[in-house]
């Protein structure tokens, strides 16, 4: 590519990384940080050479099918890229790529900060405390569990679920895993991990199952009512990875019912919508998507864009292609 890229950013990013995009690109930036709809997405592949769409964009067939011939790049901002679909990119001939490496330490501790907060009742206690209703210290009151010794079953062992394995390995948990593909002999050794090739005999062993998988068709609701169901009366479960890995309204039901202990969740299946029955259950964690917010993350991830764009534009393959 001879001439600048029109580069049209669907959102703020953080400020250093708009200013090189300017800089290097004609970059389109969203000053007001509106997200955009599927009419705005639509305008914006008829004229992009590049869009740098987010989570928060849906850029499914409709919207691929409506780009002009002069799109060649979706650089997505973020690893998961379940929003875009890829195959009718492959298809047009528009390379699609994302952000990996640079937030599984920001991923990997917030599924740390709700397996602690919802093991440790943090939320119950904080909103006690700010209600005026702390009577002081007291011997029975508020017990949480412990994590040492305890089995943690993580599905999808992938980066970020084997930088959640480090840091539970150092607070003393057992590690299981169910992944499609058994890790390497090296790794399962350094985390002291068992590989479990079926999933639904994992599940009843584990006192947390802690999802860490990417949203594909074949991972839609693969914590399903009956999966739930399987899970030990005692047991927590977290979700850092995507909302729609987990039947919401069935895990609601569960935590309602007592079937399980707890649920930390950073992701929602309807985003920014939360199942309001969610809501109201005393033993959910509940945060807003917050996995890759750590300034490191960020930063990072606006400069794997960067790198992806100049690739691409360079007549090289970008680092980080999904489509290849
Ligand atoms: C990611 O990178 O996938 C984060 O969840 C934000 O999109």
């Amino acid at each position: 590519m001879k001439d600048k890229p029109l580069v049209i950013v669907t959102r703020r990013l953080p400020e250093g990384i708009e200013a090189r995009l300017s800089e290097l690109f004609g970059a389109r930036l969203n000053l007001d940080d509106t997200p955009m709809d599927a009419t705005a997405l639509k305008a914006a592949v008829k004229s992009a050479t590049v869009l740098v769409p987010t989570v928060t964009d849906k850029v499914g067939t409709e919207i691929i099918e409506a780009a002009g011939p002069q799109l060649k790049l979706i650089a997505n901002f973020g690893v998961g890229f379940n929003h875009i679909d890829v195959k009718t990119a492959r298809v047009r001939g528009i390379a699609v790529t994302n952000t990996p490496g640079v937030l599984t330490d920001a991923t990997a501790d917030i599924t740390m900060t709700l397996l602690l907060m919802v093991t440790r009742r943090a939320v119950e206690g904080s909103d006690v405390l700010r209600s005026g209703k702390f009577g002081g210290w007291n011997p029975t009151w508020m017990m949480g569990v412990g994590l040492r010794g305890r089995t943690l079953g993580i599905v999808g062992m992938g980066r970020i679920g084997e930088a959640v394995a480090q840091r539970s390995r150092a607070f003393g948990m057992n590690i299981h895993y169910h992944n499609r593909k058994r890790a390497a002999a090296e790794v399962e050794r350094e985390l002291g991990a068992t590989y479990w090739p079926d999933l639904d005999r994992m599940i009843p062993e584990m006192d947390v199952v802690s999802i860490n998988c990417p949203s594909t068709p074949e991972t839609y609701h693969l914590m399903s009512a009956e999966r739930i169901g399987r899970m030990k009366r005692s047991a927590y479960l977290i979700n850092s990875a995507r909302g729609d890995i987990v039947d919401e309204a069935a895990l609601a039901e569960a935590l309602d019912r007592g079937a399980i202990a707890g649920a930390g969740l950073d992701v929602f299946e309807k985003e920014p919508k939360v199942e309001p029955k969610l809501l109201a259950q005393k033993n959910a964690v509940l945060l807003p998507h917050l996995g890759s917010s750590t300034i490191e993350a960020r930063t990072g991830m606006g400069e794997k864009v960067i790198a992806n764009i100049l690739a691409f534009s360079g007549g090289q393959r970008p680092p980080d292609l999904v489509t290849s």
